[in-house]
């Protein structure tokens, strides 16, 4: 066998075992994230009202609401709530149901323990990560 197909075969055979990680491990929940129905069904939710559109999560979205990422961490459950269910001069008032302003507030609440924004303290490694501090928890 000469040189070039033993280097021909490596390759396929390392970007076939890259790709089996990266598209099983690779893309598995593994945090525990978003695992509570609630909080999938807040998720529906976010996206059905748009939420998105005036606020932001990890600084992506629009600009017209403050960023939700650590709301819950930094404000609590009772105030997101009462903004969700309220709307204010600003914000519009959804007219949801009690349980449906408690999913959108369990989403909030995985979406702050997956981690801060904006980071306050981010390390970096000798390798080249980014190391994150905790969560801010509520
Ligand atoms: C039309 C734009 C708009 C949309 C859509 C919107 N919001 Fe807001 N939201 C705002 C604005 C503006 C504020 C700030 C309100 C104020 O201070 O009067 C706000 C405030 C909030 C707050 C309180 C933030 C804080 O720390 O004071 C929460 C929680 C919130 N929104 C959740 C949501 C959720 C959940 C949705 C989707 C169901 C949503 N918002 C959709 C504009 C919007």
């Amino acid at each position: 066998m000469n040189y070039k197909r033993v280097i021909f075969i490596s390759i396929i055979v390392t970007a076939s075992l890259y790709s089996y990680k990266v598209y099983t491990d690779g893309t598995e929940n593994s945090n525990g994230l978003l695992t509570n129905e609630k909080a999938k069904a807040g998720k529906l939710l976010w996206q059905e009202y748009n939420c998105i559109a005036c606020h932001q999560l990890y600084g992506l979205g629009g600009y017209m609401g403050p960023d939700l990422t650590n709301e819950i961490g930094l404000k609590g459950k009772v105030y997101a709530s009462a903004f969700i269910s309220m709307g204010t001069s600003r914000m519009p008032n959804f007219k949801l149901k009690k349980d449906e302003v408690d999913d959108l507030v369990e989403y909030l609440a995985c979406v702050n323990k997956s981690g801060e924004y904006p980071l306050k303290n981010p390390g970096i490694t000798p390798w080249g990560d980014i190391t994150i501090s905790n969560a801010i928890r509520p």
